[in-house]
């Protein structure tokens, strides 16, 4: 029997992958991390001073890249044509210009392409902005995971505290609305709750709240 999908969106910071990388492994699915791959066509553009907005170029610098999403010994490792960029792709610059490469019809169409890809066997746990309005609308398990802003940014701030990175709680709650409010309003596929997907508010629920949560939907939709 063919495995389910799993879609989970929700705006940036609500933390989508984190969950959705424990689901993955709770359950022995494959995890697919699609804003990494648009954060991947940035970081690239970026390097050669591509301009975000000139879709044609953008296009084109796709259309020369690999790239490829591994699990390598239990973490998610992005790669670049061959080079490991997991690092680079997290970098503010990277998050406060890939909105505008994420706009681009071209660009969204040949991602989707890409992600229908890996999720054509079933048994993956996906999430993004898109996944179950666009990428996979027939997933069996769809979740539209939301929290405030101030929890998010306060989550963020937290991590960054917690590596010794240098975090400002007000700007990057200026960063996080800006970027849910590009990522909402553009033409092609915007942030949108999919009619059938559950939401789950998860201001005051924890990490594991959350994954068991998921993990019984799952169960009930087996
Ligand atoms: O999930 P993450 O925050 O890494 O996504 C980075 C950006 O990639 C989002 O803000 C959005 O602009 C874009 N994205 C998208 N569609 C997806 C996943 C991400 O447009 N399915």
């Amino acid at each position: 029997k063919t495995e389910m999908n799993i879609a989970i969106d929700g705006p940036a910071g609500a933390g989508k992958s984190t969950v959705a990388k424990l689901l993955a492994e709770k359950l022995s699915f494959v995890y697919v991390d699609t804003g990494a791959m648009y954060r991947a066509l940035t970081w690239y553009a970026l390097e050669n001073n591509v301009d975000v907005n000139n879709e044609g170029i953008l296009n084109e610098l796709l259309k020369e890249s690999d790239i490829e999403l591994v699990n390598e010994s239990g973490s998610l490792k992005i790669k670049m044509n061959q080079k490991d960029i997991s690092e680079d792709i997290r970098s503010s610059e990277v998050t406060n210009n890939v909105s505008y490469v994420a706009k681009h019809e071209k660009i969204r169409k040949e991602m989707v392409r890409k992600q229908q890809k890996l999720a054509q066997k079933g048994g993956v746990v996906m999430d993004g902005r898109d996944i179950g309005t666009a990428v996979l609308p027939a997933a069996e398990v769809k979740v539209f995971l939301t929290a405030s802003v101030e929890e998010r940014a306060k989550r963020r701030h937290e991590e960054h505290l917690s590596k010794g990175l240098p975090s400002d709680l007000a700007l990057l709650k200026e960063e996080i609305a800006k970027r849910d409010q590009i990522d909402s309003e553009r033409e092609f596929a915007p942030l949108k709750k999919a009619e059938d997907a559950i939401e789950l508010d998860s201001t005051s629920m924890t990490i594991h709240e959350v994954v068991d949560r998921i993990y019984s939907i799952a169960a009930e939709r087996d």
